[in-house]
């Protein structure tokens, strides 16, 4: 082949590629269309200002839903001032209609580990900022917190607050728009949500039975959910990057990647990238450093105690 040919070859080449990254990014432009950010310097946008960042009714496409951004953009930032503060108790459920077995044949159904961990997780054996919340460990009826409200109207456990605000400044710093796209929910919120992956699988073809299913790889049972803590935070941006620095970073501030891929069996829920659970700066770095689950963790640090 002449060198003319090869460097004709070589341009055509970039050529493909760059057409190809236009149309990539053009895609991705239409996913994130519904995202906005908010263009705060200070890293304050005031409550009363957070219309702007808030979208209309987002449909409820399930988290999981081909995108890693989630569609419905609450316009959150973690900011707000407006701190009220509001006595919050977690509601419960039972949640004995848990449809998982071992019978099943998905890459979650051996949940084996987990109700072997309920004694060191007990409530009463446990540092609350380790809490294991999970399909075996609801939250305790009695557990109690204090809120704080963002600026786009989501809440969060005023444990976690100082730490999400210095990762959110420090992220921005970094290049990157994150906010707080879920914070607390109530039990009834998390019974909703449960619905609304339910009735995205059926709409997908699945049979009743398959999406409730399906769902719980995704939602926690109402009263088995982190965010009914205050303790999780999804967290969203404008970017697909944002994922590794909080995977990298979070930690330092205190939050763990709460269902990393690869612990499904122990966690019992699918990797979600954007579910980050406040344990505390040493927890965190210590888990981190571990590369363990919560689930692991807390196994690991009690029986050795
Ligand atoms: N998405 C997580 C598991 C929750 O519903 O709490
Ligand atoms: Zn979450």
């Amino acid at each position: 082949m002449s060198k003319n040919s090869s460097r004709d070859e070589a341009k055509a080449k970039k050529a493909a590629v760059v057409l190809l990254s236009v149309v990539m990014a053009g895609i991705l432009m239409f996913s994130l269309n519904r995202l906005k950010t908010n263009d705060s310097e200070s890293g304050l946008v005031p409550a009363e200002n957070s219309d702007k960042y808030s979208d209309t009714e987002g449909e409820a496409l399930p988290e999981h839903s081909g995108i890693l951004f989630e569609t419905e953009d609450n316009g959150a930032d973690e900011k707000s001032d407006n701190t009220s503060k509001t006595e919050s108790t977690a509601s419960k459920k039972t949640s004995s209609s848990n449809s998982l077995d071992k019978t099943d044949t998905d890459k979650n159904s051996d949940y084996s580990l987990l109700p072997a961990m309920s004694d060191y997780a007990a409530p009463e054996n446990i540092d609350p900022l380790i809490m294991l919340v999970n399909r075996y460990n609801p939250l305790p009826e009695d557990y109690t917190f204090d809120t704080v409200d963002l600026s786009n109207g989501k809440q969060v456990n005023e444990l976690i607050y100082d730490d999400l605000q210095q990762m959110f400044d420090d992220a921005r710093a970094a290049g990157f728009e994150p906010y707080v796209s879920e914070g607390l929910r109530t039990g009834e919120e998390q019974e909703k949500m449960m619905q609304e992956y339910i009735d995205a699988y059926i709409a997908d073809g699945h049979t009743e039975e398959d999406a409730s299913r399906l769902a719980l790889d995704y939602v926690a049972q109402p009263g088995t959910s982190e965010h009914e803590a205050g303790l999780a935070v999804d967290i969203n941006g404008d970017k697909e990057e944002l994922y590794d620095w909080l995977a990298e970073n979070a930690y330092k501030y205190g939050f763990i990647l709460r269902y990393p891929a690869g612990k499904e069996y122990l966690t019992g829920i699918s990797f979600e990238p954007w579910h980050y659970r406040y344990v505390g700066r040493d927890y965190a770095l210590e888990i981190y450093n571990n590369g363990e689950c919560l689930e692991e963790y807390v196994e690991n640090v009690y029986s050795r105690r």
